[in-house]
Parts: C-alpha cells; structure tokens; sequence
C-alpha cells in the first residue's frame, strides 16, 4: 500500500526549549489504514500532528503528500490543508465563529464550495453528529463534549482524504463515543485514511489496522496492528500496558487457546 503522508528525518524543537519534541522521525502514513499513534504524555504525539498538517514549520526533514515534498507558501499549506484535517487535542483552539452552524459553515466555505453544497453538508454533518438542536448555539455556551463534537463535525464536513484525531474520543460520553466510531468507519468505508493519537491501549487494539508508537520524540514502532499485539513483551518493555482483552485471553487455559485466536475487535462503545 501506498504512502500518504511521509515525515523523513523530521525534528522539531519548541521556541525557547531545550530538547526536541520529535527527533530524527521518519515514518509513512498508508493509504487507507486506521493508524493509531500512542505513546506516553509528553511523547510528541500532538506535535506529530500538528507537523503534518503544517502548522508549524520543521527545522529538519521534509514531510511529503504523495511524493510532493510540503513547502510552507500560504498556496500551498492552504492546498495542503484541504487534504488534510486535524482535530486539535483541545477542541476549544479549534472553533473559531460565533455559533455551531457558523463555524462549520467557515470551514466549508473556505473551500470555495458553492452556497447550495455548503448548505448540504452542514445539514447532514449536523444530523451524523447530533448537532441539530445545537445549529444556532453561541459556541462559547457548549459543553467540552459538544465543542469536540462540533470540532470533529467541522473537519468531516470538509471531506478530506487523511483525518488526524488527536484524542477524539476525551470528553465525549459513551454514547457520542459509540456515534464517532460509526462515523469513522462510514468515512473509511469510503476511502479517508484515519490516524487517531492515544493513550489508550485498549482503544488501539479495539480500532487500529496499523501502530505507531512514540517514545520522547523518537520512532519505536511503526507495524501492523496484529504484529504488534503478538508481541507483549515489546509493550511491556514501553510500558504502554496490555490491552484487556489480551490480559483476560492470557488467563485462558492453554488447551482453549491452543484452539482459538484471541478476539481482535470488540465493540467497546457498543449502548
Ligand atoms: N507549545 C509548546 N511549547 C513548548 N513545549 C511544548 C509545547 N507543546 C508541547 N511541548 C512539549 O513538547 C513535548 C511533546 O508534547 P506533545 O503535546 O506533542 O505530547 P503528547 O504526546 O501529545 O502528550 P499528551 O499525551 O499529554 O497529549 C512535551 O515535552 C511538551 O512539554
Ligand atoms: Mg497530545
């Protein structure tokens, strides 16, 4: 499968820091995967993130869309971003108009879309996300739970190929979370490739066809999903921990197990 996105001996040090955030990382996003990327607080995740959809130029290394190497022009990034969506970490740096319908709207007209196609898509990200009753709300009136939600629906909106998840499942309920992950597999059905930043072990195992793990800044592992889950010992060894499932499995007798293979998916949201 073919690289989407791919950082090549990228470092990046925050103004007036001493240590880099993301050292000497080289790694490729595929095409049509689920990449989960995990790691420790503190580990570069979220810079990772905001790297590749531009927002702050590297010292090092070169990022690459399909080949082209990202060069830091408005055109270009403005290009770049319609490709690619980010939901921040904290969703309040993300929304930016007065009301819920507004900000989405924003975005989608910053893609030059006709009135008529703006109007469309909002009224179905607004149904998709449970967003009706909320269209005309000051967003500064919103829970954490419904900004993230506004955030996550203004991003899908846009339709981008590569969607970047920071966290996106902190402050949702179980229910929204449940809703997000339908969401998210119609939109891979359909060909977005997704890479989602967590901690959350479980998570991972539940939703990721691909693991990327960081460790202070730096590349541990980048491999499937499967690979990574038959080798505890390498996650024990990055105390990342084990996923539930795989603890419960583990304390199965050998002759059950001998037999079967561990479940893989788990509808952990299921209501
Ligand atoms: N705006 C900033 N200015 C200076 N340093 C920063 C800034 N943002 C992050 N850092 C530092 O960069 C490193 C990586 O932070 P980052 O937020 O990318 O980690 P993370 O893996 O997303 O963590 P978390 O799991 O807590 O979200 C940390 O050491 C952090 O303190
Ligand atoms: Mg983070």
């Amino acid at each position: 499968m073919s690289p989407l996105l791919e950082l090549q001996g990228v470092s990046y040090t925050y103004p007036s820091t001493p240590h880099p955030a993301i050292q000497n990382l080289t790694l490729s996003i595929l095409a049509g995967k689920k990449t989960v990327i995990l790691g420790h607080n503190g580990c570069g995740k979220s810079t990772l993130l905001l790297l590749a959809d531009g927002l702050f130029p590297i010292h090092t290394g070169t990022i690459y869309w399909k080949g082209e190497p990202l060069r830091y022009h408005p055109s270009i990034l403005n290009l770049w971003r319609q490709r690619i969506g980010l939901t921040f970490q904290d969703p309040e740096q993300q929304l930016i108009a007065a009301t819920v319908a507004e900000d989405i709207s924003y975005g989608l007209f910053n893609l030059s879309l006709p009135k008529t196609e703006v109007a469309l898509r909002l009224h179905q990200v607004l149904i998709d996300f449970s967003l009706q009753d909320l269209a005309d709300r000051p967003l500064h009136q919103l829970s954490l739970g419904q900004k993230r939600r506004v955030a996550l629906a203004g991003v899908i909106a846009r339709r981008p190929e590569l969607v970047l998840l920071d966290e996106p499942t902190a402050y949702l309920d179980r229910w929204q979370t449940h809703h997000l992950f339908k969401e998210l597999e119609r939109i891979h059905a359909n060909g977005t490739t997704l890479v989602m930043a967590t901690h959350d072990i479980d998570l991972a195992y539940a939703w990721a066809d691909w693991v990327v793990v960081l460790h202070e800044g730096q590349l541990m592992v980048s491999q499937p999903a499967l690979q990574v889950f038959s080798q505890l010992e390498v996650l024990k060894q990055l105390r990342l921990g084990i996923p539930l499932i795989l603890e419960y499995w583990n304390s199965l007798p050998d002759e059950w197990r001998k037999n079967h293979l561990p479940p893989r998916w788990f509808d952990r949201f299921s209501i």
